[in-house]
């Protein structure tokens, strides 16, 4: 049995944008999709039934994080993440090699993993291809992340060409470590930076060891927006097109709208959920920084077109009110509304792709989310 399965159900004759289905063994999802961040096994401010509620049907988590905290032991003796947070579709986990070469100041990549120091205590530590797959294979995410490096932006030509053959070395470890073959599905990941000719190396390596899935990586690390366009623009067309794609890291509206034009299928981003603890929401207008003094007597909903049941029961003055004095309930309404936004968004991306019209949806929305609302 194949754990991770994708089923294509149709390509947009407007974009080449791809409709898809993911089946997976806590369920299926349809694609493009957004995955909501729950780094430390919990999507910040939200329950699982508000996720549900959400249409939630995949959410990510960290292996990084969940390893230091409380320990992938501890997950284990819960039965795995799915039992341990009580939810009950499905899970991606990153591998940790991202968290390690962001969170950590001092940390050395050598052949055989990293070594740095906790991002808290200072504790010495080690991650390698073998110990990732060991954690992930102890949560029992449906989806788990190869160990890989993601350099960051801009790097030489020559230090990316080492750093996507270590890569590629690290993802036939990981393929051998990874223990839980028939109920977990491992995806490689593409790196190369901006360099076309190692992105079809990476591409090479990777399809190679034949992964149920792929994702893009080293994007969104500080590079000007149309290079992350014009990376996709000759990354994707080399993946296998009976796979699922994922780009990591990605989740503003337009990079969204833009990933799926250029057969993207899968996302991911703190964006949302992050913004929302500042007094900031996603609106079809563009930002809305509810938090702004402007807002105090405004007893309009966030977005008057936004129809989630934050929108429709409470105002701009009432959330402004409750940030501004740090109440909980005021993080919790800007979140649901913001993964609301960004979940039906995808919605209507994967409507419109049905319909081979996403050009006429992005040309449309980016109309609207220029402008600043009211
Ligand atoms: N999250 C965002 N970008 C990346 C990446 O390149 N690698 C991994 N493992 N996680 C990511
Ligand atoms: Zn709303």
């Amino acid at each position: 049995m194949k754990p991770i399965t994708y089923e294509l159900m149709k390509t947009c004759k407007q974009t080449g944008a791809r409709l898809g289905r993911v089946h997976t063994p806590h369920g299926s999802f349809d694609t493009p999709t957004f995955m909501p961040v729950g780094t430390l096994a919990t999507v910040k401010t939200m329950s699982p039934e508000e996720l549900e509620e959400l249409n939630a049907n995949i959410i990510l988590s960290n292996t990084y994080h969940l390893w230091l905290r409380p320990g992938d032991d501890i997950i284990g003796e819960a039965g795995g993440l799915h039992q341990f947070m009580n939810w009950n579709k499905a899970i991606l986990t990153d591998s940790g090699g991202f968290q390690v070469f962001s969170l950590s100041d001092r940390r050395e990549i050598k052949e055989e993993g990293v070594h740095f120091r906790h991002h808290l205590s200072g504790e010495k530590l080690f991650l390698s291809p073998e110990k990732a797959m060991q954690i992930q294979n102890v949560l029992g995410s449906d989806i788990m992340m190869a160990f890989d490096e993601c350099p960051p932006y801009p790097a030489t030509y020559d230090y990316m060409k080492a750093s996507v053959e270590r890569t590629s070395r690290w993802a036939e470890r990981c393929l051998e470590a990874h223990l839980r073959q028939n109920d977990q599905g491992l995806f490689g990941i593409i790196q190369g930076g901006e360099y076309e000719d190692l992105r079809k190396q990476s591409i090479e390596d990777l399809t190679s060891l034949d992964f149920p899935g792929y994702a893009v990586g080293g994007l969104s690390v500080g590079e000007p927006k149309h290079i992350m366009n014009e990376v996709l623009e000759f990354t994707t067309p080399l993946m296998p097109s009976n796979k699922p794609r994922y780009l990591m890291g990605v989740g503003s509206p337009d990079s969204l709208i833009d990933g799926a034009i250029r057969g993207i299928d899968m996302f991911d981003c703190v964006l949302p959920t992050r913004i929302a603890r500042n007094g900031t929401c996603m609106t079809s207008f563009g930002r809305l920084v509810v938090r702004n003094a402007k807002y105090a007597r405004d007893f309009r909903p966030i977005d008057e077109k936004c129809e989630c049941h934050v929108c429709k029961n409470y105002s701009r003055a009432y959330i402004r009110h409750l940030i501004k004095c740090n109440e909980t309930f005021g993080f919790r309404l800007t979140t649901y509304h913001n993964l609301y936004f960004l979940l039906n968004l995808m919605r209507k991306v994967r409507k419109a792709i049905s319909e081979d019209r996403l050009g006429d949806f992005k040309k449309a929305f980016f109309e609207q989310y220029g402008l600043n609302q009211p």
